[in-house]
């Protein structure tokens, strides 16, 4: 066992040292095919691109080089390169990783996507297509004029590397994970082919690995999306709720939201739940605030549905802003851009007990602000991907006779997912527990 680990560590060590010496040479290679303008070392371009990662962790890497593509064939230009000298390379849209070396490259190949951000939307085809550096602020930004968005991020500086890990919208409830919006995808293989996936063609294995698989399957230069005509700014049809708890108020705010997972079920709502701790010298403050949307488009509803969110509302606030009606670019911009962009943040995948007091756990490492979200994911969100052709994420029906998914024959209830994340100055931590539960 520990021969093993050692001759892997070896031959990781001899990989790492033969991609470091051929570096520079698929760099002179790249830049002869694609000119020192999308090919750059150095200057304030490279300063700029090599520094631009959200996670201090990573944009203090410094890559041997940086190919701005500006379209798909210097993308297949710059893989046949890196192909063929074998160098390491990272690719990044934008930057959100919080992951130590997913988005940038020590003296490797950086592809960065900031040129490639066009987005249109074709209404004869109901269409969007999107290329991967746009950010999700100015992609609803963008197609606000045609009554239409994407199923995106919550937070307007976040990309599209989110879709390729399935992705959490406040549109998810109604319309699925992010990735199950795909139409159709452009993804140049790692030889540099290029080639458009889609449910039903010859590469419709690689279209569903990309549905929330992650990022190891190719790199796409274009998406194509189902949109959501989530209508143009003066179409009000929604009731936003920002609420901020005091840290009293938490134990009835976890058990709230524990009773929403098994309860709720109609796809109008959504909530965001953030258990927050600032960290001064030492004194932890800790609060609790939610984000709650309910569209009421297909109701007479003229408030928040006491069945789904009373619990909320009954539970001593410091203070509860309710705005209605407001559109959906309104609330797509609830929460603020930029959060702690060059911080030095740390990823971790590991379970918190529901019970454990977050202060004491982020009390104990020096850090100074900590964040964790609860996004329940209730089964009208898993069915709606279902009928978009399902991804690489839900539950597996074979294993198991609780699913939500009719075509399975399983029986009805919530399967919850739970994405959390710890997001500091010092530390950041991702959990995505997926717990199952209202078993008819
Ligand atoms: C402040 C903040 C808010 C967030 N909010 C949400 C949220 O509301 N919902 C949610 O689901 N997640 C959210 N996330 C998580 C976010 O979805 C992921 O961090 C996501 O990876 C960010 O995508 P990006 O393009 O910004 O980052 P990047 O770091 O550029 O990309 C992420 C990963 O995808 C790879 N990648 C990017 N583009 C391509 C491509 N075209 N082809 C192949 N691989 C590619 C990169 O190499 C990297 O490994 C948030 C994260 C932060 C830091
Ligand atoms: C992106 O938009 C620009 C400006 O409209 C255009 O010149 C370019 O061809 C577009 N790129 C692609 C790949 O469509
Ligand atoms: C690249 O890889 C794909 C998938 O394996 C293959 O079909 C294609 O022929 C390869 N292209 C080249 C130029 O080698
Ligand atoms: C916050 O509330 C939790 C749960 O009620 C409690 O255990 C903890 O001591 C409180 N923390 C502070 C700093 O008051
Ligand atoms: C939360 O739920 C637990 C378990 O049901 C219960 O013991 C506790 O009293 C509840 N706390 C609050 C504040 O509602
Ligand atoms: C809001 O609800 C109406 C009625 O159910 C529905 O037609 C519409 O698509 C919903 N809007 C969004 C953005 O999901
Ligand atoms: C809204 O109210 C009207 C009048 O009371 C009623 O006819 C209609 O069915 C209601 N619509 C919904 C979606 O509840
Ligand atoms: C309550 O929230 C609103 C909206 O976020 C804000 O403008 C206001 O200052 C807050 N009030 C208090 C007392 O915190």
């Amino acid at each position: 066992m520990v021969t093993h680990a050692f001759n892997y560590f070896l031959l990781l060590s001899q990989g790492y040292l033969s991609f470091a010496q051929n570096v520079p040479t698929a760099c002179i290679a790249l830049q002869a095919q694609l000119g020192s303008q999308k090919v750059q070392s150095s200057g304030p371009g490279y300063e700029t691109g090599a520094t631009g990662a959200w996670n201090l962790a990573n944009s203090q890497i410094r890559p041997g080089c940086i190919v701005c593509p500006q379209e798909s064939v210097d993308v297949q230009v710059a893989m046949k390169t890196i192909y063929e000298f074998d160098s390491r390379y990272s690719v990044q849209a934008g930057g959100h990783s919080a992951m130590i070396g997913w988005d940038n490259t020590q003296d490797g190949v950086l592809i960065l996507f900031s040129q490639m951000t066009n987005i249109s939307y074709d209404a004869e085809s109901d269409t969007i297509t999107m290329e991967p550096g746009i950010r999700w602020g100015e992609a609803v930004a963008a197609l606000e004029p045609f009554g239409v968005a994407p199923v995106g991020g919550r937070q307007s500086d976040v990309s599209t590397g989110l879709l390729l890990g399935g992705g959490l919208s406040w549109l998810s409830p109604a319309h699925g994970f992010a990735a199950d919006s795909f139409k159709s995808l452009d993804v140049v293989l790692v030889n540099g082919t290029l080639v458009t996936a889609t449910a039903d063609n010859e590469h419709a294995d690689l279209f569903r690995a990309l549905k929330g698989g992650g990022s190891r399957f190719g790199i796409v230069t274009s998406y194509k999306l189902y949109p959501v005509h989530t209508g143009t700014n003066s179409e009000k049809s929604w009731i936003s709720a920002s609420i901020m708890y005091p840290n009293s108020s938490a134990e009835a705010v976890l058990n709230a939201t524990a009773r929403y997972v098994q309860n709720v079920q109609d796809p109008n709502a959504v909530i965001l739940v953030t258990f927050l701790s600032l960290i001064t010298a030492g004194i932890v403050e800790p609060l609790v605030s939610v984000n709650a949307f309910y569209n009421i488009s297909g109701s007479n509803t003229s408030s928040l549905p006491s069945t789904i969110f009373g619990d909320f509302l009954s539970i001593p606030s410091i203070n509860t802003t309710i705005t209605s009606p407001v559109s959906y670019i309104e609330i797509s911009n609830t929460l603020p851009p930029g959060t702690n962009t060059g911080s030095g943040s740390f990823y971790g995948a590991s379970a918190i007990a529901a019970t454990q007091d977050v202060s004491t756990f982020a009390g104990s490492g020096g850090y100074e602000f900590t964040v964790l979200a609860f996004t329940p994911v209730l089964s009208p969100q898993i069915q709606a991907g279902v009928a978009r052709g399902g991804n690489a994420i839900d539950p597996p029906p074979e294993d198991c006779n609780w699913c939500p998914v009719p075509a399975a024959g399983g029986q009805e209830g919530n399967c919850y997912f739970w994405n959390s994340m710890f997001l500091v100055f010092g530390i950041y931590i991702e959990l995505a527990i997926l717990l199952l539960t209202n078993i008819q």
